[in-house]
């Protein structure tokens, strides 16, 4: 008996000893892999060398002149595709309660610092008390008037300096919704009259308007 009870403490004793020795260093090796085919990609990972390409690297850009399904534009952020986007418009039209809809997702997204008068001067700036670091476009203001539709789809699509992108919390319908309840609120501010709404004809090509209906992604 006496004999059995000192074996049992031995070798609780020695798992004690072997499992304190484990926890102490960092255990890089998973040890035996029960499925590699599951542990190891075959597939290159995103970010890690290839030694297919000449610049090595994995993450591929879009080939030029393509536009991904679901996009309107190429996603090539340079100056020339931004500037693009000044002339590009939507073919969808804005009923009243999607003008009601984009106000609710202005004051949310954009009100902030936009202010929910459009004025520029938003709880994050308010006359510079050093909260926000750049005053936001007075979107009422002369410069922004009349700005052109696809120049404001580029801010919210992009940024602009200071202002971040939007891009991933507004989809494709929701940044128009937005825009068209600007306008139609520059329109009542002296700035030219409102174009977005239902039964004014479609003035754009319908490559966009094929885009932005069935976009249901997010990008
Ligand atoms: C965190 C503050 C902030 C938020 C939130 C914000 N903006 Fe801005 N926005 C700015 C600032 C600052 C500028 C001025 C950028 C510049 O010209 O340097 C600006 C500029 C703009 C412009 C002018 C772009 C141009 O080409 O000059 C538009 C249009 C605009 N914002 C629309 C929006 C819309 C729509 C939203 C909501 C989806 C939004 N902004 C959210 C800060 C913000």
């Amino acid at each position: 008996m006496n004999r059995t009870k000192s074996i049992v403490v031995a070798s609780l004793l020695v798992g004690l000893g072997l499992t304190a020795c484990n926890s102490g260093g960092m255990r890089r090796n998973p040890g035996k892999v029960y499925a590699p085919d599951m542990t190891y990609s075959r597939a290159y990972d995103a970010y890690t060398y290839n030694p297919n390409f000449e610049d090595s690297l994995t993450s591929r850009k879009p080939v030029a002149g393509t536009v991904a399904m679901g996009h309107e534009l190429p996603d090539h952020l340079k100056e020339g595709d931004t500037l693009a986007y000044k002339s590009y418009n939507t073919a969808l039209r804005f009923s009243e309660s999607d003008l009601k809809e984009g106000k609710r997702i202005f004051d949310i997204y954009c009100g902030i610092c936009h202010g929910q008068k459009l004025d520029g001067n938003g709880p994050l700036y308010n006359d510079g008390n050093g909260k926000f670091a750049a005053a936001p476009a007075n979107l009422l203001g002369p410069n922004y008037l009349n700005m052109p539709v696809g120049q404001m789809y580029a801010a919210i699509k992009y940024g602009k300096n200071k202002m971040g992108s939007y891009a991933s919390q507004l989809d494709i319908k929701q940044r128009w919704m937005i825009i068209a309840y600007i306008k139609k609120v520059q329109s009542e501010n002296n700035g030219a009259a409102f174009t977005m709404g239902t039964g004014t004809p479609a003035t754009t090509d319908t490559s966009a308007k094929a885009a932005d209906t069935t976009a249901v992604a997010k990008h």
